[in-house]
């Protein structure tokens, strides 16, 4: 039932082309021109005039929150907020009737998640789900929603839900756009095309898992590892270290990059691995400076590059290539490296990697 694969993790992870495929069926118009979400359709006005929209979630379902507020910041020009689900719910926050406040959870049926929308409800606020287990509780309590359709996922390291999640979010992000006028048509029309190219890219990355498992070799006996990016790569860096800790249960921490001069670049020596993720977006000249620092300092770097980028290349102890694409859309790429890494340290380690000790598959109490 693993289909072959030593794990489920690693299955899941190879599943994502397909996934992703999946998530955008019906909903993506066939000519590519168009995308439709019926969970959108029908409160369309909510979205249009939402005063705000307030991201609730957990765990690795935060961080494709904070990608959706990059996304909705960009392009339906929305203030957000994201916000953990735990600490949201008994701070007695101050919440709109004409907040838009979307639940993003892999189980649907994250106890604090639930608690958090109960406490939206109350307030007013229309609540829209974004979560992959059909009928699961969260679905069943809000007002609208749209499921991430990435079948059953098993590995309790979430890998194939993350980018559907965020998949999501970047439709979400397109319809309510063309809704509101915030985008261009033409803009509109090439983002659409190349999200659907991202399936064929994660296939090109998933391509580069050898070279993975040898790098994760090296690496199997770092006590420490940072992660770093910026931008829409900043939550991907949080994404990242939580990958490693939960399954190597490796020490990992991710941080924005330009963060690291006011306290962390403290830790590096050379000792220390870090993760930058180096592709190109419209800061890669900061990320090129932060990893000077970074090399000043002797810290050992693995970078995530594009293909191509001779710069980075030169300063790095390591790289790993990925195609590029369109910024706001290199997180569906950047994360596939850093789960593929995760994965090899965590076998090399010989830990139970669908399994990890003292976790569950859905957090169901408090
Ligand atoms: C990490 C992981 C957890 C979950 C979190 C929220 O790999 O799986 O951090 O993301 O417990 O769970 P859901 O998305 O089910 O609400």
């Amino acid at each position: 039932e693993r289909g072959g694969f030593p794990h489920y993790m690693l299955k899941e992870i190879y599943e994502q082309p397909q996934t992703l495929k999946n998530c955008m069926s019906g909903r993506v118009n066939v000519e590519g021109t168009n995308i439709t979400l019926s969970g959108i359709i029908d409160y369309k006005d909510k979205f249009i005039n939402a005063r705000r929209i307030i991201i609730i979630a957990c765990g690795t379902s935060w961080h494709a929150g904070l990608i959706g507020e990059y996304l909705f910041e960009e392009f339906c020009r929305i203030p957000v907020e994201v916000e953990y689900a735990s600490e949201f719910r008994y701070r007695n926050p101050v919440i709109y009737e004409d907040d838009v406040v979307i639940a993003i959870s892999q189980s649907g049926e994250t106890a604090d998640s639930l608690a958090a929308i109960e406490l939206a409800r109350k307030a007013g606020a229309f609540v829209y789900g974004v979560c992959n287990v059909i009928g699961s509780s969260i679905p069943r309590n809000t007002d609208s929603g749209s499921y991430t359709h990435c079948g059953h996922e098993i590995g309790v390291a979430s890998t194939k839900a993350f980018t559907a999640q965020v998949t999501v979010l970047t439709m979400m992000a397109l319809a309510i756009a063309k809704e509101k006028n915030t985008i261009e048509e033409s803009r509109y029309l090439d983002l659409i095309k190349e999200l659907q190219n991202i399936p064929a890219k994660i296939e090109k990355i998933l391509e580069h898992d050898d070279k993975i498992k040898q790098l994760s070799k090296i690496f199997t006996y770092a006590q420490n590892f940072i992660y770093l990016g910026r931008g829409y790569s900043y939550p991907i860096a949080l994404e990242g270290a939580l990958k490693l800790k939960e399954i190597s249960y490796i020490h990992a921490e991710g941080y924005p990059a330009a963060e690291m001069k006011h306290g962390p670049i403290a830790l590096i020596d050379n000792e220390m691995p870090i993760v930058a993720i180096g592709t190109n977006n419209n800061i890669y000249d900061k990320v090129v400076s932060n990893i000077q620092e970074i090399k000043a300092r002797k810290g050992r770097v693995i970078a995530i590059i594009n293909e191509g980028d001779e710069d980075i290349k030169k300063m790095a102890d390591h790289y790993i290539e990925i195609p590029a694409t369109e910024e706001c859309l290199d997180p569906l790429l950047s994360c596939i490296p850093l789960q593929l890494l995760a994965y090899h340290i965590a076998v090399n380690k010989n830990r139970d990697v669908d399994m990890p000790r003292n976790l569950a598959k859905s957090v169901t109490v408090e």
